[in-house]
């Protein structure tokens, strides 16, 4: 049983683009403690190790073997994500899931299914909840002000360069990555359906335009929700020549939104009744573009794992939050196959 002041010790497993942001937040909560790295590269793991300050690991197992380990955070190539995440699961660590949690939804419901098991909390990273500007959405959202919600728009339109897919050959594969829905849009796609409600069909399309990679890069669906409203994505990595923009637009009957930056980051457009003095406070207290599109939500996230582990409550984003992302971009990805609209729930056949 953990203390509420105790320390709780992660372990970082996959040491590469995103792990820093993990590691620097770890390291900048005074509740947690970063004791080992593990990356199947020697030169990766023990830079990694050496500049935060842990022990460097090649083989996953091994560190979860570890007694004072409470927590791992799994930031290796998607593919690979459930498999690791069970294994954590059965040492007892508590998991922390980059995005996507799984490739498939079968791989999703083995590590949710583990979790339960073992009796361990599973959190996945979607940090973009955490942003300012979405906090506020939300809770407009949560008192209703939005009236009844016509449609949304998550759009993201970024710049992923042939050198991005050249370094890591895992990405924009179709078992260890997916293409610009499943590793770019997802967050949007997250925030989108959050905001919007359960999701009754999708209808996609999705194409390889420009880069030499096996999933798409660009990418169109219409999704209809259970409340009637419509949503919408725009998802593309081929945008000349940098990124340009994520943005969620929301719209109802007496309100309209836009979130947009570099990374859903800054309220554009802020609508209600009466909300003209909310706006100037709103405005003036904007948040700049992140340094980078991962944004500033690693740390916030991890503290509610941490409160979620102390006070033995679930995280806010628990597996199944996690997977209603992925069941979307499943179905957009059946739709592409079939020509046709696609009902939720997924039935089993697409769900390997
Ligand atoms: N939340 C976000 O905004 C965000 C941003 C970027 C990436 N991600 C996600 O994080 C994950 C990693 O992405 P990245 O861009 O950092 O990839 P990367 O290729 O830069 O890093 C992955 C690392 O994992 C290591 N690895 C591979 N197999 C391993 C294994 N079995 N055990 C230990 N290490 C292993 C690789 O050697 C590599 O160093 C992906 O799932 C990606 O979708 C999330």
């Amino acid at each position: 049983m953990i203390t509420s002041k105790e320390k709780l010790r992660f372990g970082i497993i996959g040491c590469g683009r995103i792990a820093p942001k993990h590691a620097e937040s770890i390291i900048a909560i005074p509740e947690a403690e970063l004791v080992a790295v593990c990356d199947i590269i020697s030169e990766k793991a023990e830079r990694f190790a050496h500049l935060y300050n842990a022990d460097p690991y090649l083989d996953y197992k091994e560190l979860l073997q570890r007694e004072d380990i409470d927590i791992v955070t799994i930031a290796t190539p998607s593919g690979i994500h459930a498999e690791i995440g069970i294994e954590a699961a059965k040492a007892g660590k508590h998991v922390m899931v980059e995005k996507p949690m799984a490739m498939t939804l079968k791989q999703a419901d083995y590590l949710i299914k583990a979790c339960q098991e073992y009796n361990v909390k599973l959190s996945v990273i979607h940090q973009n909840r955490y942003n300012k500007s979405i906090k506020i959405l939300r809770e407009a959202m949560e008192k209703g002000r939005f009236g009844k919600l016509t449609h949304g728009q998550a759009t993201i339109r970024w710049n992923r360069n042939e050198d991005y897919y050249i370094q890591a050959p895992w990405r924009g594969t179709k078992l260890q990555d997916g293409g610009v829905l499943m590793n770019q849009s997802i967050h949007n796609i997250d925030l989108l359906q959050w905001m919007m409600g359960p999701v009754e069909s999708v209808f996609g399309y999705t194409t390889t335009a420009l880069r030499q990679i096996e999933m798409e890069d660009v990418a169109g669906a219409v999704i209809r929700f259970k409340n009637g409203a419509i949503g919408l994505i725009e998802a593309a990595t081929t945008i000349y020549p940098k990124n340009i923009e994520e943005t969620l637009n929301i719209f109802g009957e007496t309100g309209s939104v836009v979130i947009g930056g570099i990374a859903v980051n800054r309220v554009e457009v802020w609508e209600f009744p009466e909300s003209e003095g909310e706006k100037n406070q709103i405005f003036s207290a904007q948040e700049s573009d992140p340094p980078t599109v991962y944004g500033f939500g690693h740390r916030e996230i991890i503290e509610d794992m941490i409160k979620s582990v102390k006070s033995n409550t679930s995280p806010p984003i628990n597996g199944e939050e996690g997977r209603k992302a992925l069941e979307i971009i499943l179905a957009i990805y059946k739709s592409q196959e079939s020509g046709l609209p696609v009902k939720l729930p997924l039935l089993d056949d697409f769900a390997d």
